[in-house]
Parts: structure tokens; sequence; C-alpha cells
């Protein structure tokens, strides 16, 4: 792997969470991290950290946007990277997302990597750099309750694809990271919106909406037992059991996807309970796709498929 010493590299949402572990991890190993925020609070925070200089820019801005690429540029130290992190996570049933509220999700989910890539895009050029898209694993598979979530996820998906094939033949490689669950403050951030989307719920979902109420609104459970928490950490993983992984394993990630001399296209990030979980869904799409009078392989057919994609990896596809 390539030493990220001395790159310059701009994280957006470094405020907290995956952001702010990602310009901690990448500052503690050499780089210059440009990390977006939009308080001076958070500006503080970051400025306190080494090689850690905070940039004021909300993703949805433009004027904002065109001057952190100002500030970056003025700086002289060019641009290597930029990870488009920031993002939103807020939850409800699909019936009950106004347009407003669908639109802002896509503002800061899919608009934001697009506005900041486009913005950044001439110093990336020059430097025959990176761009990290913080996708989701919920950009491969899809939930109820996290419908737009998810679509903004699958968009960025195909942005991160569309990226790939474009910049590569200039020098600038895309990838996306796409987390399970993380241990951040995504859920308080979203908490107000998804709690007032499940009490405008109309029947007949009403009924399902006041039992996600009930979880949402209970109080904080009683502190755990030493006996709980031991039974809890040796409990399989579920979807009523999560165990949602450190900001840590995000950060390794997007490290890769900047230094190694061949990034992936896609990091899967998390448990093996959530990485098994994906798999299932793109087989299930797969066979999905493959049942279709005009167009069925057998079982051997998808066999020989599968064992020709494997080689084509093993001689160096990607
Ligand atoms: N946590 C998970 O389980 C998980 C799983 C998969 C993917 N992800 C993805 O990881 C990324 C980071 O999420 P997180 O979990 O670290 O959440 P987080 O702790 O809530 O951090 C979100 C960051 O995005 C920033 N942000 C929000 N709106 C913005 C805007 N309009 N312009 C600029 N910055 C904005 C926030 O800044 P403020 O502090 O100013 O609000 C904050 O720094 C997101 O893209 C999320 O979808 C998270």
């Amino acid at each position: 792997m390539t030493n990220g010493a001395t790159r310059a590299v701009l994280v957006t949402g470094a405020s907290s969470g995956i952001g702010n572990a990602t310009a901690r991890y990448l500052a503690e190993r050499g780089c210059l991290v440009y990390g977006t925020v939009r308080s001076e609070k958070a500006a503080a925070e970051l400025r306190a950290i080494p090689s850690v200089v905070p940039v004021r820019c909300d993703v949805t801005k433009a004027d904002e946007i065109a001057s952190a690429v100002r500030a970056v540029t003025e700086a002289g130290r060019g641009l290597y990277g930029l990870v488009n992190n920031a993002g939103l996570g807020e939850l409800g049933m699909i019936s009950t997302w106004t347009d407003a509220e669908l639109y802002h999700m896509f503002d800061v989910n899919v608009f934001g990597p697009f506005r900041m890539t486009n913005a950044f895009l001439p110093l990336l050029l020059e430097a025959k750099g990176r761009i990290v898209n913080i996708g989701s694993q919920g950009g491969m598979l899809s939930k109820n309750y996290y419908g737009p979530y998810t679509m903004t996820k699958h968009a960025l998906e195909s942005y991160t694809e569309t990226l790939r094939v474009e910049l590569e033949p200039y020098g600038v490689l895309a990838s996306v990271v796409q987390p399970g669950g993380v241990a951040t403050n995504i859920g308080a951030a979203s908490h107000a919106g998804t709690v007032a989307r499940f009490q405008r719920a109309q029947p007949p979902f009403r009924e399902e909406a006041q039992q996600i109420l009930g979880f949402l609104t209970a109080p904080a459970p009683e502190p755990s037992t030493a006996e709980e928490v031991a039974a809890d950490n040796v409990a399989a993983e579920s979807e009523t059991n999560r165990k949602p992984s450190s900001p840590a394993i995000v950060a390794e990630a997007v490290y890769d996807a900047l230094f190694s001399p061949a990034p992936r296209l896609r990091y899967l990030v998390g448990t093996r309970w959530e990485g098994d979980r994906v798999l299932n869904a793109l087989v299930a799409k797969l066979l999905d796709e493959n049942a279709n009078p005009k167009h069925d392989y057998s079982r051997d057919e998808l066999v020989a498929l599968l064992d020709r994609h494997i080689a084509a990896r093993g001689a160096g596809a990607n």
C-alpha cells in the first residue's frame, strides 16, 4: 500500500461519526485532512487535532462549496482525495414522507457528493487522485422503513460506478464503501424526523406505526447487569440483536480505497451476519432476473457464469 504521507484529503461531515473517525485516522497516518463542518463548535474541535483543518461547508449550498474549493486551492497543497461522507439516515414508512423530506434526503446524500465531486474535480484530476463515496449496505438491499435512505444509497452506487468508468482513463479512481450498522450519531440526528413520520401514518398503517413509535419513544432501558451484557455479547447477531461496528473499520476501508495501488470499486464493511444478508439479497436479485421466460439460465449455466467471473477476477479484472 502506498504511504499516504503528505497527501491532502477532504472528508465531508467530519464533525461526528464515520467522518470524524476517518479524518483522525487519515491524519494519524500522515495526511493533511480538510474536514468539513457546519458549526464553529465543530470547527474548534477539529482544529485541535493535528493535521486536520476545518472547512465550513454545507454540501447543499453552492456558495459554501465554492468557498471550500477556494480555501483548499489557496492552501496550495492540491487535493488528492475526496471522501463524500456527509449524509442523513432518516427513516419512516414510505407513505408518510413528504416531497420536501425526500428531496432533502437526496439533496444531502446524492446531490451533495455530485456537487462536491464536480467542484473539486479539477484538483483531483491534477493530482490523479481518488474519490471515495460512503454508501451503505442499503445501497445493495432494501428494507421496510428505510425506503428513501436506501433509494439514495442505491443512487450512490450507480453514481460511483459512473465515476469509475468515466474518470479512470483520466487517472482518477472512484470507490464506494458500504458499511452495515456503525455506532455513530446518525440515529440521534434523525430521531425527531423519524418519529414525526411514524406519527403521521394514516390508516391502514397507523397501528403498525404505533408499534414502532412504542420502540422509538420508549424510555432508555435500565443499565444492563454484567450478566446481561455477557449474555448479549455471546448471543448471535440477528435482525433484532444488532451488533454495530466501530467507525474505525470504515476508516480502514477508506484508507485502502485512497492509497491502495489497485483500489476496489466496492468495499463491503461490517459484521459477518450483515455480509451474509447482502450476499443473500444479491443472489435473490440474480434469481429474480433469471426468472424470465425469454432468458433463464439453468442451474449449471448459472454456476458456469459464476465460474467465468471468478476466473476473470483471478486474471486481474475488478
Ligand atoms: N452509522 C451507520 O450505521 C451507517 C451505515 C452505513 C452508512 N453510513 C453512512 O455514513 C455516513 C456518515 O454517517 P454517520 O453514521 O457518521 O452519521 P453522523 O454521526 O450523523 O454524521 C453525519 C455527518 O454528516 C454531516 N452532515 C449532515 N448534513 C450535512 C450537510 N447538509 N452538509 C454537510 N454535512 C452534513 C453532519 O454534520 P453536522 O454535525 O453539522 O450535522 C455529520 O458530520 C453517511 O453517509 C451515512 O449514510 C452510516
